[in-house]
C-alpha cells in the first residue's frame, strides 16, 4: 500500500523560489551540499545555522537509496527542529540531485522534499524538455522548485576541445526554460564532477571557467537563477592529510575558490559541493585511524570528521559563496 504524500512544509521546509531570489538581489549564491548519512547532515546544518546561512540539503538518488526513502524524511525533519533549537531557525531546503526519471522525482515530491533537479542533460533537446516538464507540471501544483539542466559536465577531459563541445549553448537556453517552466538551471562552464577535474602538466594552471558562455546566458535570460554543479575546490589541505595518512589521491585537482566567489556575485544562486566534504570527513578518519590505532568507537573518528565537515561549510559560507548572515 502506497503511503499517504508528505508535504514538505510538515518538515519545517521551504522551496528555493525565495533562496534565489535573495541570493540574486544580494549577489550571494546558496550553499548545496550533499549528505549520506547523520554525521554529514548534522554537520551540514550546524555550519549554516552558526553561519547564519540559508542552505539546501542535496541528496542524489543513491544517497536516498543509501540513507533509506523513509527514514531520510524524519532524518531531515530532526535537523530543522535542531537548528531551530540552536538559532531560531534559518531556511533550509531539501532537494533531489540529479533527478534521472518522473517516477523518482513524484516519490521524492511525495515524501516532503521540497526542491527536485530533473537531469536530463544526457537526452537530445527535445527529450529533456520533455521530461523536465512532466517534473515541473507535477511539483508546480505542490508548490516544488525544479531545477533543470542544459549542456553536459564534463569527466576528465584529456583534450580541452572535447570538454568544449559539452558546454551549455547559450542559444538553446530561452527556449527550454520557457518550454519547460523549470525555476532554475544547472549548467556547464568547465566544472565536472569528483576529485580530479582537471588533467594539468607540470607548472600548469586550473583554466579559467568560462565567464564568457555564462555572462552570455545572463544576457538571455536576466534576473533568472543559475547553478553550478561540480563545485568542489578539492581543498589541498584535506588532499594532503589523507595522502599523509595511507591515502592515494594523485592529482586531485578542483575549482579555485576565487572563480566560484566570481560567480556567485553572478546569476549563479546555487553551488553544488558534494567532493569537498568527503575528503574533509575522510581526512579527520585517516588521521584518527593512523594515530590511534585502538580505537574504535565510531563516535571518536565520525565525531571529528564531523567537526571538520562544520568548519569546512563555515569557510565556504563565509568566505566563499558569501551567503553567511543572509538566513
Ligand atoms: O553529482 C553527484 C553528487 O556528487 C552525488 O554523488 O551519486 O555518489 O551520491 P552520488
Ligand atoms: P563536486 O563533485 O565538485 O562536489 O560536485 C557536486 C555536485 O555537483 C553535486 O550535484
Ligand atoms: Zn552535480
Amino acid at each position: 500500500m502506497m503511503d499517504d504524500p508528505t508535504p514538505y512544509k510538515d518538515l519545517g521546509l521551504v522551496n528555493t523560489r525565495e533562496m534565489f531570489k535573495k541570493a540574486m538581489a544580494d549577489g550571494y549564491a546558496v550553499p548545496a551540499y550533499n549528505f549520506n548519512n547523520m554525521e554529514q547532515l548534522q554537520a551540514i546544518v550546524i555550519g549554516c545555522v552558526e553561519s547564519k546561512s540559508p542552505v539546501i540539503l542535496q541528496v542524489s538518488g543513491s544517497a536516498r537509496k543509501y540513507a533509506d526513502p523513509s527514514l531520510l524524511p524524519h532524518m531531515v525533519k530532526g535537523a530543522v527542529a535542531m537548528a531551530k533549537k540552536m538559532s531560531g531557525s534559518i531556511p533550509i531546503a531539501l532537494h533531489l540531485d540529479h533527478g534521472d526519471s518522473f517516477e523518482l522525482a513524484k516519490d521524492c515530491i511525495d515524501s516532503g522534499f521540497s526542491s527536485v533537479m530533473l537531469d536530463g542533460s544526457h537526452h537530445s533537446f527535445d527529450e529533456n524538455v520533455r521530461l523536465t516538464k512532466t517534473v515541473v507540471d507535477y511539483a508546480r501544483e505542490r508548490d516544488v522548485t525544479v531545477e533543470g539542466e542544459l549542456g553536459v559536465l564534463a569527466g576528465v577531459e584529456d583534450e580541452v576541445s572535447s570538454a568544449v563541445s559539452h558546454y551549455t549553448k547559450p542559444e538553446e537556453v530561452e527556449e527550454f526554460v520557457g518550454k519547460t517552466g523549470v525555476d532554475s538551471l544547472a549548467i556547464s562552464i568547465g566544472t565536472s564532477h569528483g576529485a580530479y577535474k582537471f588533467k594539468l602538466k607540470p607548472g600548469e594552471e586550473v583554466p579559467s571557467l568560462r565567464f564568457d558562455i555564462l555572462e552570455e546566458i545572463e544576457k538571455r535570460l536576466p534576473g533568472y537563477p543559475i547553478v553550478l554543479h561540480g563545485a568542489s575546490s578539492v581543498t589541498p589541505e584535506h588532499v594532503a592529510l589523507i595522502n599523509r595518512y595511507g591515502g592515494k589521491l594523485e592529482s586531485a585537482v578542483g575549482i579555485p575558490a576565487e572563480q566560484l566567489r566570481r560567480a556567485a556575485r553572478s546569476a549563479v544562486c546555487k553551488i553544488n559541493i558534494d567532493s569537498d566534504g568527503r575528503l574533509a570527513m575522510t581526512a579527520m578518519i585517516r588521521q584518527v585511524f593512523t594515530e590511534k590505532p585502538a580505537e574504535f568507537d565510531p563516535r571518536k573518528y565520525l565525531g571529528p570528521a564531523r567537526d571538520e565537515l562544520v568548519k569546512m561549510v563555515k569557510h565556504k559560507n563565509i568566505n566563499v559563496l558569501g551567503s553567511a548572515h543572509q538566513a
